[in-house]
């Protein structure tokens, strides 16, 4: 039979070269690229405001992919997209339960933007489309979904860490919410320990039944939970690191480099990527070996992104006073310890960038997955491969053993690999990158499409319930 037509929803839908390129985070990225491989419709959001939502759905045809958007009103955006979203669930599933807001009008918000995607995507969905539904905007879509008569198969997909049960239980109608996730036949996490983190809740909370085939049944409804780590598109990013603006952007950088080793940061301006923890482990470092000062600097590009919410107002003002700090301490007439850069780059010109980096400096304290990492292994000079540090706390620390592992919370430890990694020999660097480049190769953003798409795909197991 034909492969089935595919439906990814998701609240972001941004081509990553499209306008606003740069600060669209790995979703975006990740979901254009599997798109490209099949054919389809990606739904969500516009990004921008109406005064009547109206149901409305823009349809455009980029780069092979077909989008199709609709706008939302001020108050939705005020509280499902910053509130609900990103002021209660994102710090809550990064484990930053005192950042993590919790009122009333933000959940009512949620659950009418889910109405509204659950109403305006119904007239779009055939008999035998496979529908996917992404991150932690849209988990009560599968519900609305199946209250307006859909039977199609339906998946789901978590690109942030799923929090330990003590944390989850903070949340008010945290029950409400998961018990949601049972509308779906597949519920994908990008790692082991997120996915044991939900059968934990799913057992101990719901009083579930657990299988070991990763099957999980609640009050007749079951659904099949598993990890499937998001990649990239490796052998693409590679191509791109050697196109004509990467080696532009390369050959810029090198220059202005004046001879010093680049260490490297590129992240969204969020809280969860432990910038301020990054620059005192920097600090440390050349605090610790005063005689690596002048000969490294820090490049970090870090484009604001959620700036409607008053903690990612917070941390840029943080940050910026941090490298001020920092490089009034230690710069000197012709050395700028740290370049901090708070604009977004087209990932053209990124590739280029990390492969004029001696180091891959990525310390999340929580992420779910971390393109970053993967893309900065793919862009690497074959015969003269740069070191990538990473945080254990990343999704990607799973996958990409042979990194240098770092607690990012501790500035001795971040301080040590950055002085490890710039005199580690050439035969480890290869070794090591060797081992990274082929995992991010082989288990790319192809590989993670399919073995979600096929899971999804999969005739009805026996036995399972009737929607
Ligand atoms: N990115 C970009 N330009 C920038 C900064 C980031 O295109 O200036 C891209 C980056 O190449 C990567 C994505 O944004 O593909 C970030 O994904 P990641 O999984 O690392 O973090 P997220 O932002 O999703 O939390
Ligand atoms: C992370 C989230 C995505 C989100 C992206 C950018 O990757 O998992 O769902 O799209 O950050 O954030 P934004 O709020 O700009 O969509």
């Amino acid at each position: 039979p034909p492969p089935k037509r595919l439906i990814v929803v998701s609240n972001r839908v941004q081509p990553p070269t499209g306008e606003g390129a740069g600060n669209q985070g790995g979703l975006a990225v990740a979901l254009s690229a599997a798109l490209r491989e099949s054919s389809g419709i990606w739904f969500g959001w516009s990004g921008e405001e109406t005064e009547n939502f109206n149901g409305h759905i823009d349809f455009q045809r980029n780069e092979g992919v077909t989008t199709a958007t609709m706008h939302l009103e001020a108050q939705d955006i005020d509280e499902y997209y910053n509130g609900y979203a990103n002021r209660t669930l994102w710090p809550l599933f990064h484990d930053r339960i005192d950042l993590a807001e919790f009122q009333r009008e933000f959940e009512g918000g949620y659950q009418r933007a889910n109405t509204r995607f659950a109403e305006t995507l119904t007239p779009l969905i055939h008999q035998d489309d496979l529908i996917w539904v992404h991150d932690y905007h849209l988990i009560p879509l599968g519900r609305e979904l199946r209250a307006r008569g859909i039977r199609n198969r339906l998946g789901f997909f978590l690109h942030i860490p799923w929090p330990p049960t003590r944390l989850l239980l903070s949340l008010p109608h945290h029950r409400e919410l998961v018990e949601s996730l049972f509308s779906y036949d597949v519920v994908g996490f990008q790692t082991q320990d997120w996915l044991d983190s939900f059968f934990h809740y799913a057992q101990h909370k719901l009083g579930a039944d657990v299988g070991a085939d990763g099957i999980v049944t609640h009050q007749g409804r079951s659904l099949k939970a598993i990890a499937c780590p998001i990649g990239i598109d490796c052998d693409a990013f590679t191509e791109m690191a050697h196109g004509q603006e990467a080696l532009d952007a390369c050959r810029k950088m090198e220059e202005s480099a004046k001879g010093r080793a680049m260490i490297l940061g590129v992240d969204r301006l969020d809280y969860s990527k432990g910038l301020q923890d990054r620059f005192l482990g920097y600090q440390r470092f050349l605090s610790t070996y005063p005689e690596m000062q002048e000969k490294v600097f820090l490049l970090q590009i870090a484009p604001p992104t959620r700036e409607d919410v008053r903690s990612y107002q917070e941390i840029r003002t943080q940050l910026d006073a941090l490298s001020g700090h920092i490089n009034g301490e230690f710069a000197t007439v012709d050395w700028v310890p740290i370049r901090y850069v708070n604009k977004g780059y087209p990932r053209t010109q990124l590739a280029g960038i990390y492969r004029a980096a001696r180091i891959g400096l990525v310390t999340p304290l929580r992420d779910g997955m971390n393109l970053v990492a993967k893309e900065y292994v793919a862009a690497q000079d074959p015969d003269n491969p740069g070191v990538l540090i990473l945080s254990s706390f990343a999704g990607a620390a799973r996958q990409m053993q042979e990194a240098l592992l770092v607690n990012p919370h501790s500035a001795e430890d971040v301080a040590d690999a950055i002085a490890r990694a710039l005199v580690m020999p050439k035969e480890e660097r290869l070794e090591r990158w060797r081992a990274l480049r082929d995992g991010v190769q082989r288990e790319d953003v192809t590989w993670w499409l399919r073995r979600f798409v096929a899971e999804l795909a999969r005739p009805e197991a026996e036995g399972e319930d009737d929607r």
